[in-house]
């Protein structure tokens, strides 16, 4: 990631810190590897992320590490080992860095990307669902992808109540419709049957449309905690669709799942964003019942989302002040007064390379400098350097000892903080 693109890495982490914060998330950061029953147990064995995915080695004392394809399973094993909801506390979290998947590399789809996420680890109640859609909505909109280009998209997956019969009902449908069926959808009939929704083959959705919904099979639990992740999004006024087909693709999901597509810049790979409940996965990892939910949205599909709305990163100047010296005799003097500037807090810059200073003018603008302080014989003569405004281009001589004083003046900076 050359300099444009990590600045823009750099955007999307400091309006999700800002925003996160809000809502009185805290960072965590878990390692790039795991054990890889970390990720099995978690996620699952019959995901395409486990049984396809994962960068999976052994480490030079015999045990199976993988990089981890994603964030969640990580910080709930790390909340359980350090006990950070014990005797029901609760822990807002959040996250970002590269995920690794081995999946077919395509537009929006690499091997390495990055995600940047939360997890709220012991809130049952549908407020919690509610807020954590919200956060996600109102990030991509901060960042300026407008609503219209988005879809919200709303499931519940039910619980370990009523998902385990409407699994057999949706293996027997898969069955019944063998024929029709690619071979994967079959063989998802006896390993995870949910997931033959997602198939992308258009005679697979055909018939998968037909299939009966869960919507329709959810127990009374879940269906009025449903209900009221609805009521609540609607009182914000969160433009959700719903969507019995949405599944996505880790077990660990009960209840409430949502993604974010957009249309425009993406082509399949549409989902920027993505999550929902998992109020079994702290039991999964041999903790006690803890109720989870969260999302992860990925930068590099974001970025593309952002590219397509023909919204602008905001450019940061590389220098606000750059001090120029008209020859060799003013070098000590412009690289101290530099450094005063720097230790004022100051982005000041100067030529390291004995460039002319024509060529230092270029730089300073190149650089997006709005002030130029010019060090040469005649000023330093007088003890002065000469400050010129790069978009009025008046000039006028200021006394060197207090140079740094008077362009944090002219900056119109305060302090020195
Ligand atoms: P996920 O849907 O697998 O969910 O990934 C979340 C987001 O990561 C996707 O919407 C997408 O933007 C991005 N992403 C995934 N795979 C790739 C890839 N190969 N290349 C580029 N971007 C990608 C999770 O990972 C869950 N841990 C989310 C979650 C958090 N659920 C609850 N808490």
């Amino acid at each position: 990631m050359l300099p444009d693109v990590a600045r823009a890495w750099e955007h999307l982490q400091r309006v999700a810190q800002e925003l996160f914060a809000r809502y009185g998330y805290e960072p965590v950061y878990t390692p790039l590897f795991e054990h890889t029953d970390v990720f099995t147990r978690g996620i699952g064995e019959a995901t395409d992320i486990v049984s396809k995915e994962m960068y999976t080695f052994e480490d030079k004392g015999g045990r199976s590490i993988t990089l981890r394809p994603e964030g969640t399973a990580s910080v709930v094993r790390a909340a359980l080992e350090h006990n950070l909801t014990a005797n029901g506390a609760q822990a807002k979290l959040y996250y970002a860095g590269p995920m690794f998947r081995y999946e077919r590399p395509q537009k929006g789809r690499m091997r390495q990307f990055w995600q940047i996420g939360i997890e709220c680890l012991g809130a049952p109640e549908p407020t919690a669902d509610a807020e954590v859609i919200t956060v996600l909505w109102r990030y991509f909109e901060t960042l300026g992808i407008p609503a219209a280009n988005m879809r919200l998209l709303l499931n519940s997956m039910g619980d370990e109540a009523c998902r385990p019969a409407y699994r057999d009902t949706i293996a027997s449908f898969i069955r019944d419709h063998a024929d029709g069926l690619c071979e994967e959808c079959n063989r998802r009939a006896d390993t995870n049957p949910l997931r033959a929704f997602d198939c992308k083959n258009p005679g697979c959705r055909e018939i998968m449309a037909e299939a009966p919904l869960l919507r329709d099979e959810l127990c009374e639990e879940c269906a009025h905690h449903y209900a009221a992740v609805k009521e609540y999004l609607d009182a914000l006024g969160i433009p959700y669709i719903e969507d019995s087909t949405l599944v996505r693709g880790l077990d660990y999901y009960t209840r409430t799942v949502f993604e974010v597509q957009v249309d425009a810049g993406l082509g399949s790979q549409n989902a920027i964003g993505g999550g929902g409940r998992y109020d079994r996965l702290m039991q999964e990892y041999g903790g006690p019942a803890t109720p989870g939910l969260g999302f992860a949205l990925g930068f590099e599909r974001t970025l593309l989302a952002l590219e397509a709305a023909g919204v602008d990163i905001p450019a940061v100047p590389r220098a606000e002040v750059f001090v120029a010296r008209v020859d060799d005799s003013a070098t000590a003097e412009v690289f101290a007064l530099s450094q005063r500037l720097r230790d004022a807090g100051v982005a000041a810059e100067l030529d390291h390379q004995a460039r002319s200073l024509k060529s230092q003018f270029k730089q300073a603008d190149r650089l997006g400098a709005r002030l130029v302080i010019v060090a040469g014989p005649d000023e330093l003569a007088s003890g002065e350097v000469t400050l010129r405004d790069m978009s009025t281009k008046e000039e006028k001589r200021l006394a060197l000892g207090s140079a740094d004083a008077d362009v944090i003046d002219a900056l119109g900076q305060e302090g020195t903080d």
